[in-house]
């Protein structure tokens, strides 16, 4: 992408002026700048759906599958090259943007892309086969990206571009001791010494036939993939924008051309994406504003809180057995913890919020009652002390009924990202009357409401009526100052009898150290012991 050299810039800002930006009706779909169209064939389901489309078997990875919104595919918007054309100029001309800044973003979206489904504990080596425009620029910022983000990059850029742009990127590179490897030192065997190649060759401006050495390099991603239904190894192959040699609108016309595993789409998707049949299409370049969104009638996926990239279309058919993370953490040494489990608690909840971790303070209280049989739910850690751990509730509700006849429960934490889950166990008990009012009163005047409309745990008979006592709540409490926390709703403490520290290790050799009470010379003292993973 922002493949439109400055001469051309010149050209296409006096077309644009002569072209109407109108939306135009989908039965225009052949003339149109912009389409809403279906995808001819992609039908990537979780279920297994009967797809036209091969999903390779690989394992992989993505937050998308539990983080990030998809949307299907066939209501995304697809652009056409002088729509593409016509987007960049606007970007790049009256909305003030400069290449540098759309590379750079464009470049960090392909490299979020590959670090949300490719993990560097199993993809480390990535090269990337960079062209002589601007693609190729997205190509090098990217490299640069994945470095930062623990992959080891290589860089094939044979036709470089002697602009101060390209030579900075060049030797941001260099600073990072990443090769340069030219096409004569590629190995003939691509798949022996990469993990992932990314194809940054050409972008969506890009016509005609591909001339060497780009032509050779094409074929050598090409024959990888005929390597590949060969039933051996091959690198993943992800393109940017536009899979290099296929039509920008048409796609992979004599259907020799590349097969990628993950295209990553900058700004939009361009009308050749249609005919993408990999198991993962993302859209980068989150930089479009509402006026070229509504002005193109774009319907794109949202990105999700501050990701660069969000997946489009369904994710691929999953196969859990092969689902496995590999851990990497430090090594966590009975000479390190802590003595009492509240310090090491702390110290592992501080670290948690450090790292930026979602609701760190989410726990699953595990409660069973007379009759055994157990239930789990997510709570809120609203405090923690010598005490115990406290939550808040309603009195009412199925883990409260529970816990009145069986105070024994237990609380789970798990730190993703962290590699790290703690294991409380104990008894649990009501915390006075006092402490649930001065909780209760810190809340925002929502959640009041919200605990006082809230039969928790008891059947009711829609959405509708709840939203209605909401607001009929709202109206009765609306000269109140401060409202009165329901006689229904409090706190539960529970005293840990148990605690356990569990860190992922490489080979499921995981630590796992357990704390629990001992009496020794008529101190109370917390005993440490290994466990096995
Ligand atoms: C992240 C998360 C945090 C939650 N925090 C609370 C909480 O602090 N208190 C609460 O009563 N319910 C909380 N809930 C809702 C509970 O999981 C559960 O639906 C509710 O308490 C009813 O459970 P019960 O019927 O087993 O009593 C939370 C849910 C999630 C997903």
């Amino acid at each position: 992408m922002w493949s439109i050299m400055r001469t051309r810039a010149r050209t296409m800002t006096r077309f644009v002026l002569t072209q109407s930006f109108l939306p135009v009706s989908p039965n225009l779909c052949n003339i149109s700048p912009l389409l809403h169209c279906s995808p001819s064939s992609v039908s990537l389901g979780l279920t297994g759906s009967s797809s036209s489309c091969e999903v390779s078997g690989r394992p992989f990875f993505s937050r998308s599958f539990s983080g990030l919104q998809t949307m299907a595919e066939d209501s995304v918007t697809y652009l056409s090259q002088r729509a593409a054309a016509e987007i960049d100029e606007t970007l790049m001309g009256p909305l003030g943007f400069s290449v540098v800044q759309l590379m750079e973003l464009a470049g960090l979206s392909v490299a979020a892309s590959i670090a949300e489904t490719y993990k560097p504990s199993e993809y480390k080596r990535v090269l990337a086969i960079c062209g002589p425009g601007n693609n190729g620029g997205d190509g090098l910022v990217a490299a640069r990206h994945l470095y930062h983000f623990g992959y080891k990059p290589f860089v094939c850029y044979p036709k470089r571009t002697p602009k101060a742009l390209y030579t900075g990127l060049v030797t941001q590179l260099e600073s990072l001791s990443i090769p340069f490897l030219s096409v004569e030192d590629l190995p003939s065997d691509l798949s022996k010494d990469f993990d992932v190649l990314v194809d940054a060759m050409f972008g969506f401006s890009f016509h005609g036939a591909p001339r060497p050495p780009f032509e050779n390099l094409i074929q050598r991603l090409v024959s990888l993939h005929r390597d590949d239904t060969a039933g051996r190894k091959s690198p993943v192959i992800v393109s940017v924008d536009i899979p290099s040699g296929w039509h920008v609108e048409e796609g992979d016309v004599s259907g020799e051309g590349i097969k990628p595993d993950m295209l990553v789409s900058l700004t939009a998707p361009k009308l050749c994406a249609k005919h993408f049949c990999g198991p993962h299409h993302f859209l980068g370049g989150r930089f479009v504003p509402p006026s070229i969104a509504e002005k193109y009638k774009f319907q794109l996926p949202p990105y999700p809180g501050t990701s660069m990239c969000v997946r489009i279309g369904k994710v691929p058919q999953i196969d859990l057995s092969a689902m496995r993370e590999t851990y990497v953490s430090p090594e966590f040494l009975e000479e390190q913890v802590e003595a009492n489990p509240f310090e090491q608690f702390n110290k592992w909840f501080k670290d948690a919020v450090a790292a930026g971790l979602r609701e760190p303070n989410a726990m699953a209280l595990s409660t069973a009652g007379k009759n055994g049989k157990l239930s789990s739910r997510m709570v809120l850690l609203k405090g923690v002390d010598e005490d115990g751990f406290v939550w808040y509730t309603n009195y009412g509700s199925r883990k409260a009924h529970e816990l009145s006849e069986n105070p024994w429960a237990s609380l789970l934490f798990y730190w993703d990202g962290l590699n790290r889950q703690v294991r409380v166990e104990g008894f649990a008990e009501k915390v006075s009357d006092h402490e649930s009012e001065q909780y209760f009163l810190s809340r925002p005047r929502g959640s009041q409401i919200g605990a006082v409309v809230s039969d928790q745990s008891s059947v009711v008979p829609g959405r509708q009526a709840l939203h209605q006592q909401y607001k009929e709540l709202e109206e009765k409490f609306s000269s109140m100052s401060v409202i009165p926390k329901p006689k229904h709703w409090g706190g539960y403490r529970l005293k840990p009898e148990l605690f356990e520290f569990w860190q992922g290790q490489p080979s499921r050799l995981h630590d796992r150290l357990q704390y629990t009470p001992q009496e020794i010379d008529g101190k109370q003292v917390w005993k440490i012991v290994r466990l096995a993973p």
